[in-house]
């Protein structure tokens, strides 16, 4: 009885680390993030993040700057979210269909090395 015990606590601790573990790189990594944002971002975005890319001629609505103030004050959250679902009225489209919630966090990682967050500004 009492082996038992401690079987069903190791594979509890052990289950418990794991989980820990695999929640690390949810955090998302900007190397990874780069290679998405010059792929699928920066033609808007800009290489930067300044909104100036090459492909913006066109829009009638200009990319975010993610170095202007608008967007340094808005959390991981907020940005995360207009990724995953895009922007409403504009020609940022959600990339949920085309990136995984790693890749997201991975680009927005990478976006906020670029301009980190800033509550003030
Ligand atoms: C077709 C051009 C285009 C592409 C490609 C594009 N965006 Fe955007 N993005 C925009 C526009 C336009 C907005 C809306 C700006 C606004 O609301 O003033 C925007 C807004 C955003 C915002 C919200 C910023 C804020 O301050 O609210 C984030 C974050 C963002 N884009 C990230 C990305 C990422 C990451 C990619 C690549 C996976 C990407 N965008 C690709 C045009 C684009």
């Amino acid at each position: 009885m009492r082996r038992n015990m401690w079987g069903i606590l190791c594979v509890l601790t052990v289950g418990l680390c794991g989980s820990l573990m695999a929640a690390e790189p949810q955090q998302g990594t900007p190397k990874k993030g780069e290679a998405i944002y010059v792929q699928h971002c920066a033609g808007c975005h800009g290489t930067s993040g300044d909104g100036l890319g090459p492909d913006i001629k066109e829009l009638i609505v200009p990319p975010a700057n993610f170095l202007a103030p608008k967007s340094r004050t808005k959390t991981d959250m907020d940005l995360y979210l207009a990724v995953k679902q895009g922007v409403l009225f504009s020609p940022m489209h959600g990339w949920a269909d085309r990136l995984s919630d790693q890749e997201i966090r991975d680009v927005l990682r990478y976006i906020r090395s670029l301009a980190p967050f800033n509550p003030i500004g």
